[in-house]
């Protein structure tokens, strides 16, 4: 069955619990997707963790696409979200329109997502989908903006707290079909769950979110780095280190190849 945003929106009402997770190329978006993970992001934490920068702010609109495409070969049942890359739509909405429009058409994306709240980003989301393009909202601490924010968590007192949760009703009314919810105290999240009816997604938000993302190579153990909210389910980067060293002592041996 193929994903769509209209599943999302259904899951919440049945008080079912969505697992996303993200991919940047083809051999982790298929394991992902045979593993049944319901939504694959595109997310440009790829920057990071795939391209070895220090934030999300250097990845293109080129780069994205051509990881998506890749990602997407590997995608046959899940939704496929893609990043709106910082300075691709933060202009004006016709040029979120256009990225968004080169998103979807070049690389068959279910969706796309972009990060920030009221006014500007919300009338954006507006214009997209009034343009039949689904939209995925993102709140709390957008990655994008920290060189204003750093990567501390957000919301923490009222006011911040109610700026955040308005910007969230705003994506809602705006079109948005789901929204993340980055790093803020579990009960802002739980306060922001609960008003909308659209699904939230949390990454460090706690346990009340409709679902929960996490970036993949976290999951897996892939960097020597992760945030305190992350889960590694897996020392990857201890295995593959001994599985390279074993083969590397086994070539200068000669033990391999064998004939
Ligand atoms: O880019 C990304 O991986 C994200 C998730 C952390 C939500 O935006």
């Amino acid at each position: 069955m193929l994903i769509t945003p209209q599943h999302l929106i259904q899951w919440k009402q049945q008080h079912k619990r969505i697992a996303v997770l993200t991919a940047w190329d083809y051999a982790i978006a298929s394991i992902l997707d045979r593993a049944g993970i319901e939504v694959i992001l595109v997310g440009d934490s790829m920057a990071m963790v795939a391209l070895g920068h220090e934030t999300t702010l250097p990845l293109t609109l080129e780069e994205i696409i051509h990881h998506a495409k890749a990602v997407r070969r590997g995608v046959k049942e899940a939704l496929m979200i893609v990043d709106l890359p910082f300075l691709t739509y933060q202009e004006s909405w016709q040029q979120a329109m256009h990225s968004a429009g080169r998103i979807l058409k070049e690389t068959n994306a279910g969706a796309v997502k972009l990060e920030g709240g009221y006014p500007a980003i919300a009338e954006t989301v507006s214009r997209l989908v009034q343009a039949g393009i689904p939209v995925m909202g993102h709140v709390g601490l957008t990655p994008q903006s920290v060189r204003q924010t750093g990567f501390r968590q957000q919301g923490k007192s009222s006011e911040a707290g109610e700026k955040i949760l308005s910007e969230a009703i705003a994506l809602e009314e705006a079109g948005a079909f789901a929204i993340v919810i980055e790093h803020v105290p579990t009960e802002l999240a739980k306060a922001i769950t609960e008003r909308l009816t659209i699904p939230t997604i949390g990454i460090g938000a706690g346990v009340h979110c409709d679902g929960q993302v996490l970036v993949t190579s976290d999951v897996l153990g892939l960097g020597t780095w992760k945030p305190k909210f992350a889960k590694n389910y897996l020392d990857l980067n201890s295995l593959i280190t001994k599985a390279v060293q074993a083969y590397g002592e086994e070539v200068r041996s000669g033990e391999f190849p064998v004939d």
